[in-house]
């Protein structure tokens, strides 16, 4: 994996949390140092031996020059963490009342130039940047469960952002072996969550018309569609279907078809009987097995695809 090319060799990570100590894991593989914070009692321990658990994966990943443990330092007081830092990750309570007063902080501790990203997973970054005297320089940087891992970050920029904010944090991400995207319009759920949400409410509906068990459709996308998923995007894997005409071939083909499928799809409630199909359909699916056994395959699997995928140097 690439060493970052980036000015940014200090990265602060506010909250430390799951998704805090999996950002600082990354930051510390990348070869920066890391100054983090978070208020809870036993944070900076908790810190420690979540990063000490994410590392052996990131060393088989293969670490940046210089990457060490020991640049990580913590901080009782948020403004010691933000004050030098070249980058600002945040990953507090998705809550809006906590993260604009946390960016309130971060913006007046933080040099006028350094850009703070919200990990936020639904709030608008528009609210957050809000109490901000720079808020040119806040964005929202969404990363994937686990961020150690998993390549995609989404960069919103909110009312005030500035489009030199955005680049920046591209660069940024790009620069330590990430894969951003710009999402243009600040929407629900950014891109990654919305495909999620079509696809789960489809699910949710077939098992409430009883079209297929819970067992079946997960075998469906997980040993179907979903294998291609993983190699490439929905429009991408539509145009290889399309043999030499492509995707122009496919949507003359095949447009009016789909079409028809979009208005036969469900709009199901989560009723408490729905709910409760599901989980009996997992129990079912699940019979004997352990979900931690499942979740160490499950963890073992991404990394080998994610290492394939960057080996096979034509996908996008
Ligand atoms: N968990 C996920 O799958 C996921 C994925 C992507 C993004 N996110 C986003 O990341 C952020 C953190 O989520 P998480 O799952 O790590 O939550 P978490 O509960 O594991 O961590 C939150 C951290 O915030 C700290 N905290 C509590 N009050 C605080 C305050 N006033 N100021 C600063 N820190 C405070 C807590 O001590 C805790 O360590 C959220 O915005 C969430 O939407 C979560």
């Amino acid at each position: 994996m690439s060493t970052s090319t980036s000015d940014v060799k200090r990265v602060a990570v506010v909250a430390t949390g799951v998704i805090g100590a999996s950002w600082a894991a990354y930051f510390l593989a990348r070869g920066l140092d890391v100054d983090a914070t978070d208020p809870s009692p036993g944070a900076e321990e908790r810190l420690r031996a979540a990063v000490a658990q994410h590392w052996p994966t990131l060393e088989r990943f293969g670490l940046a020059e210089g990457a060490s443990l020991d640049r990580l330092r913590f901080h009782a007081r948020l403004e010691d963490a933000v004050a030098p830092a070249d980058f600002v990750q945040e990953n507090g309570p998705e809550r809006m009342d906590i993260k604009a007063d946390l960016f309130r902080r971060m913006d007046a501790a933080a040099r006028p130039h350094v850009i703070l990203a919200s990990s936020s997973s639904g709030l608008a970054i528009s609210g957050v940047q809000a109490q901000c005297r720079h808020p040119e320089r806040v964005v929202l940087g969404h990363p994937f469960n686990p961020p150690h891992l998993i390549p995609l970050v989404e960069v919103v920029g909110g009312e005030h952002t500035s489009a030199d904010a955005v680049a920046r944090t591209m660069a940024f991400y790009a620069a330590i072996g990430k894969r951003p995207i710009h999402v243009r319009r600040e929407v629900k759920g950014h891109i990654a969550n919305r495909l999620q949400a079509a696809l789960w409410r489809e699910a949710f509906h077939l098992v409430d018309q009883g079209v297929a068990s819970v067992a079946d459709i997960d075998t469906a996308i997980a040993h179907g569609p979903g294998l291609r998923w993983a190699v490439m995007g929905p429009f991408m894997n539509l145009h290889l279907s399309g043999g030499a005409g492509g995707i122009a071939h496919v949507l003359d083909h095949l447009g009016g078809p789909i079409e028809d499928w979009w208005h036969d799809l469900g709009a199901p409630s989560m009723t408490p009987e729905l709910k409760k199909s599901v989980a009996a359909g997992v129990a079912d699916e699940l019979g004997t097995r352990r979900t931690a056994d499942l979740e160490a395959t499950r963890d073992i699997l991404l990394m080998d695809l994610i290492r394939a995928k960057a080996s096979a140097g034509t996908l996008q």
